[in-house]
C-alpha cells in the first residue's frame, strides 16, 4: 500500500481581495516562491510521490503550467476540479478513484509548516497505520478546529471554529487517514455553512478511538495563509531563516534530490532550464556539497 497525497487548493480566497480577483490564493508568493510549493514539499518530505491537486475549474490550468506532471521532481501530479467550494472533506470524494484502496494524506494548499525534525515526523506518519493529525498551540484558536482535552490530557472532542474558548491547541491542515476516509466523507451532511467539514471526519475517527495526534511543540512554525497579515508574516519568517542560514525552505528540487526521488544527473539536467536566479545558485551549491 502506497499512501496517496492530496493538496486542496480551491476556495475563493475572499479575505485576500483584490489579489485573489486575478490570481489563485495558493499561487501568491510567500517571500520568493508560490505558496503551493510549501505544502507540496511537505507531502514530498513525507515520502509521498503520487499526488492529486484539486482546484477550481478556472484555476486548474495555472497549477498545471506551474507544476506539470511532476516528472522533473520524480513525482506524479494529477489534477482534478472542485466545482464549488463545498468543503475540505469533499476532497476525499473528488479523489475517490485516485486514492483507490490506499491510505491517504490531505494537506490544505495554504498551510505552511516548518520545524526541526519535521521530515522525520512526517516520514514516520506516512509509514504508520495510525490516523494522525497535527496540533499547533495558537494564540487565536477560535479561527480553527479546536481540541478539547480532559484532565488526563486525553483528546475528547474537536470543535470547528467555536465561539467560546476551549483550548489553545488547534488542528492544522494536514491529515493522515486510512482508506475508510472515503466512506466517511461520502456519508457526511453539509454543515450550517453548507460545507462538508473536515472536522466531522476527524470526529468520526476520534469517536471510534482511531485518532492519534502529534503536537507541534515550541520552536515550530505553522501558519495558514488566509489573510494579508498571514502572507506577510510567513514571508518574513521564510526570509529570516533563509538569509541567516543560507538555506531555502520549500525548494522542490532540493527535496526531490534529498529524498532520492531524482538522481544527481537528473537534477543537473533540470537546473539547466532554470534561469539565473538565487534558487539556481542554491541548487548548484547542494550538488557540490
Ligand atoms: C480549515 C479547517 C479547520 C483547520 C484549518 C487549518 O479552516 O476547517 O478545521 O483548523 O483549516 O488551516 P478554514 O481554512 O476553512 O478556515
Amino acid at each position: 500500500m502506497t499512501r496517496k497525497g492530496i493538496i486542496l487548493a480551491g476556495g475563493k480566497g475572499t479575505r485576500l481581495w483584490p489579489l485573489t480577483k486575478y490570481i489563485n490564493k495558493h499561487l501568491l508568493n510567500i517571500y520568493d516562491k508560490p505558496l503551493i510549493y510549501y505544502p507540496l514539499s511537505t507531502l514530498m518530505l513525507s515520502g509521498i510521490r503520487d499526488i492529486l491537486l484539486i482546484s477550481s475549474k478556472t484555476d486548474i490550468e495555472l497549477f498545471k503550467n506551474l507544476l506539470g506532471s511532476g516528472e522533473k521532481l520524480g513525482i506524479k501530479i494529477t489534477y482534478k476540479i472542485q466545482n464549488k467550494p463545498n468543503g475540505i472533506a469533499e476532497a476525499f470524494i473528488i479523489g475517490k478513484k485516485f486514492i483507490g484502496n490506499d491510505p491517504c494524506c490531505l494537506i490544505l494548499g495554504d498551510n505552511f509548516f516548518y520545524g526541526s525534525n519535521f521530515s522525520e515526523i512526517l516520514f514516520e506518519s506516512n509509514g504508520s497505520k495510525e490516523n494522525n493529525i497535527f496540533l499547533f498551540y495558537s494564540n487565536e484558536p477560535n479561527n480553527y478546529a479546536v481540541c478539547k482535552f480532559d484532565n488526563k490530557n486525553k483528546l475528547i472532542d474537536i470543535k470547528e471554529k467555536p465561539k467560546k474558548f476551549i483550548s489553545n491547541w488547534i488542528v492544522t491542515g494536514l491529515y493522515f487517514f486510512n482508506n475508510d476516509v472515503i466512506k466517511y466523507a461520502q456519508k457526511l451532511k453539509p454543515s450550517k455553512r453548507n460545507e462538508l467539514e473536515i472536522t466531522d471526519i476527524t470526529r468520526i475517527y476520534l469517536k471510534m478511538k482511531k485518532l492519534k495526534f502529534t503536537k507541534l511543540n515550541r520552536g515550530f512554525m505553522w501558519m495558514d495563509n488566509g489573510t494579508h497579515r498571514n502572507l506577510n508574516e510567513t514571508s518574513n519568517f521564510v526570509k529570516s531563516i533563509q538569509e541567516k542560514q543560507y538555506t531555502i525552505i520549500g525548494c522542490l528540487e532540493e527535496v526531490a534530490y534529498r529524498m532520492n526521488f531524482i538522481s544527481k544527473s537528473n537534477l543537473l539536467k533540470s537546473i539547466k532550464k532554470i534561469p539565473n536566479s538565487n534558487i539556481k545558485k542554491y541548487i548548484k551549491s547542494i550538488i557540490n556539497e
